[in-house]
């Protein structure tokens, strides 16, 4: 049997995803249609004898109830949220609940950070983790040298694919292969996990000091108990023989921002053009709008037939789409209202928001930039004929007049 775990994080994680996390908690934000944790478990689905997906976090039970009932029924593998009362690290939270995860007596444990956005190639790593023979598999990706510092750096050796060095978002280059926060355990990271408690509290006792004041002076002052699975496990196991690598050459990116979550909903929404291309509207039919590349429709939503849709759009439920109206790249969640003949490029429109006639909401479509897309908040009213490029819009604001480069609290 196989257990998956996807860390889920808190609400003092997802800050930079204002506005929108002011509304759901960052893992539920949609992309493609699908909450954005909806991804990596409709993945987990596909490992053999699953038995279980657990959530772990620190947001509000109540924030993943009414998802976690849903999904568990629509996909047919039960999906349980546990709740650590504050945050203990990556590997920490997992050690939390080991006696739960141990339950089902899994052979292999799945863990993989809720932020990120792939193929998750869980069967193929499985099989590459049972020929390693360790105790963990890391799923690695080629990034742009430059561009690595963002993430953990690591070294692998090319023959046995073995995990020979391991630095945490380094200050001076180690390497372009990167951890891409999917992994493969044995039952025996618990063991590793343990040895770091065990170790720490050998500290406190040499130094003769309470435990936890070691702790915190092991951990530059971060709590006692907080374990985070890359620094405090991945580096020290590296060179042993117990950590391997698994590279993957498809798709892979981190969703930190807004920006990078409409870049993944483009991402998701092309791979469901080869994995399910029934979810993608079609645009078949003379009832139907005009279809243009990748495009997700709710069948609740109400498209007007002289709309031009695509590529990479996602509508949500009970979003109506007047006459006339142009959508390119673009999230738009649900009720929201747009009117006829307006125009949204490189946007996210939050819940319930309404755009008037003529209206234009755009971004310059840089995913990086803090402002390179513009994104309106929960019930935003935009007027007729006004513009709003580059910006962010907090929620219940009623935009008269048009704005640019701008933060609109
Ligand atoms: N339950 C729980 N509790 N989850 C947590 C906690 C915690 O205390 N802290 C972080 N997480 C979750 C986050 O929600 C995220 O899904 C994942 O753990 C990793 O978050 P961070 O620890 O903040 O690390 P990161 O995202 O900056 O970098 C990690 O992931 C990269 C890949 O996306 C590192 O492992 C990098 O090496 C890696 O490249």
């Amino acid at each position: 049997k196989a257990v998956a775990v996807i860390v889920v994080g808190g609400p003092t994680k997802g800050t930079r995803f204002r506005p929108l996390s002011l509304n759901v908690a960052k893992p539920l934000i949609p992309l493609a249609g699908q909450p954005m944790i909806q991804h990596p478990i409709s993945a987990c689905t596909q490992i053999p004898n699953l038995a279980q997906i657990y959530l772990i976090g620190f947001y509000e039970e109540r924030e993943f109830a009414l998802y976690v009932s849903s999904v568990s029924n629509e996909l047919k593998v039960p999906v349980r949220y546990l709740r650590e009362d504050k945050p203990y690290g990556s590997a920490g939270g997992l050690y939390n609940f080991k006696d739960l995860i141990m339950e089902d007596n899994p052979a292999h444990i799945f863990l993989l950070n809720c932020d990120v956005c792939c193929n998750f190639p869980l069967s193929d790593m499985l099989v590459s983790h049972k020929k390693y023979g360790g105790m963990g598999t890391v799923l690695v990706i080629k990034v742009p040298a430059d561009a690595a510092n963002q993430f953990g750096e690591l070294v692998a050796d090319p023959v046995s694919n073995e995990l020979l060095h391991y630095t945490e978002k380094p200050e001076t280059f180690v390497s372009d292969r990167i951890n891409c926060g999917v992994y493969v355990f044995t039952p025996d990271i618990f063991s590793a996990i343990e040895d770091i408690y065990k170790q720490r509290k050998e500290i406190a006792n040499l130094r003769r000091i309470t435990s936890l004041e070691a702790l915190q002076l092991a951990t530059k002052s971060l709590p006692a108990d907080f374990v985070r699975l890359d620094q405090d496990i991945l580096s020290p196991l590296a060179g042993k023989k117990m950590l391997y690598t698994y590279e993957t050459m498809d798709f892979w990116e981190q969703i930190k921002t807004p920006g990078m979550s409409l870049k993944c909903s483009s991402l998701y929404l092309s791979q469901f053009r080869s994995t399910s291309p029934h979810i993608l509207a079609s645009g078949d039919g003379s009832k139907c709008a005009t279809i243009i590349g990748d495009v997700y429709i709710h069948p609740s939503a109400k498209v007007h037939t002289t709309a031009k849709i695509g590529p990479s759009v996602s509508i949500s439920a009970n979003v109506r789409v007047g006459a006339g109206v142009r959508l390119i790249n673009c999230i738009i969640l649900d009720g929201v209202e747009i009117k006829e003949n307006a125009v949204v490029i490189n946007a996210i429109v939050g819940w319930k928001s309404s755009i008037g006639k003529w209206s234009r909401v755009q971004g310059e479509g840089d995913y990086n930039a803090k402002l390179g897309i513009t994104i309106l908040g929960e019930a935003v009213t935009v007027e007729d004929e006004v513009v709003v490029i580059n910006s962010i819009v907090l929620p219940n604001k009623n935009l008269n007049i048009s704005v640019q480069e701008d933060i609109l609290l």
